[in-house]
């Protein structure tokens, strides 16, 4: 009998169970009312008293072993009631995760590049009024572009308008913020404009505003160079054509070299090879004392630019419309985050 104990405790102590199932096999082997152990013990009543001293030793360590033997059994896991229904082999569902649109693509990775540059992002309101759209930013009181005919007024009085320009959002940060200030400001923007393949009365503007004491043009030069390098590429070449804007002085538009190899280019760049990209210049000091900046202390500069035109050249779009269409077919082909 001491034995047959020995080989089940040896058994035992090599036994692990694959899951629940195998254990509680085990344990009604072992455990149960007419197992091992059970008819053991009965057998055990049986011998006289000399055997009963070792092998009842033997047995509580048969015992014990069995029940620890158990306590490292795998629990008991809920089954899942479909379980076995399900054929693990069939194909994936098919998802349809959605995509990003053009826009945002190309206003992220705008975005991300000034960021790199230590730029932050701010908003503004897309309804605003006199002040924050035109005169803050210098516009004489006659200027054309306060006109019917580029700007959607909200009120008679020609108090609110839908904003024509993410430069609101310059003076709303000037504002708000000491210098040195260093933001730019990705927004939605309007124009009271005729909708053709190359222009639309709702648009998409990424600003920029940097002011400090003793900025100067050359630093400007070298952040949109910088910008223009990342984004177009590192062998990209700038210019920077005189211009004018009531908010900056002196005023540019800044161009990219994009060449004249084929009759696309020709179209696009209007036979020239520059590309126009921007609108950038000195921060008038009007505009900063306007918006509560010491301009004897602080200079700065600022640009704007429009996303659907570099989304349009990146991605080879050749009409604007299809920006605003949400035809699936189309937004289907882009992809980034
Ligand atoms: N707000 C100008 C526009 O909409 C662009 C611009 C921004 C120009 C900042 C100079 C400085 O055309």
């Amino acid at each position: 009998m001491l034995k047959i104990i020995e080989e089940h405790i040896s058994a035992i102590s090599k036994k692990k169970f694959a899951n629940q199932e195998d254990a509680e096999k085990f344990r009604v082997k072992f455990l149960g009312k007419k197992g091992v152990l059970s008819s053991l013990f009965l057998e055990f009543k049986t011998l006289d008293s000399k055997e009963k001293k070792t092998i009842g030793a033997a047995l509580n360590e048969l015992k014990t072993a069995a029940e620890d033997a158990l306590k490292s059994a795998p629990r008991n896991i809920k089954k899942n009631k479909n379980e076995g229904l399900e054929d693990l082999s069939r194909p994936g569902y098919n998802s349809h995760p959605g995509s990003r649109h053009p826009i945002s693509i190309v206003k992220n990775e705008i975005i991300e590049i000034f960021e790199n540059l230590g730029f932050t992002s701010e908003e503004g309101p897309e309804m605003e009024d006199d002040w924050h759209n035109f005169s803050a930013l210098n516009f004489p009181e006659e200027h054309p572009a306060r006109d019917m005919q580029d700007t959607f007024f909200l009120t008679r009085d020609q108090k609110w308008a839908l904003r024509t320009h993410t430069s609101s959002v310059q003076v709303r940060t000037m504002e708000a913020q000491t210098p040195p200030i260093r933001i730019i400001a990705p927004g939605r923007v309007f124009r009271n404009e005729a909708i053709s393949s190359r222009s639309h009365c709702v648009f998409h503007q990424v600003e920029g505003l940097y002011i400090d004491s003793r900025v100067s043009f050359a630093d400007m030069k070298q952040t949109l160079s910088s910008f223009s390098k990342a984004f177009f590429g590192e062998a990209t070449q700038i210019r920077l054509r005189p211009s004018y804007f009531p908010f900056t002085e002196p005023s540019a538009e800044m161009d990219i070299w994009w060449g004249l190899e084929n009759e696309v280019d020709h179209r696009m760049t209007k036979g020239t090879g520059w590309l126009e990209i921007m609108g950038c210049g000195m921060v008038d000091p009007n505009v900063l004392d306007s918006c509560g900046i010491d301009s004897q202390k602080y200079s700065g500069f600022a640009f704007g630019m429009g996303i659907e035109r570099i989304a349009m050249q990146r991605f080879q779009i050749p009409d604007i419309r299809a920006f605003y269409e949400n035809d699936i077919r189309f937004l289907k082909n882009f992809t980034g985050a």
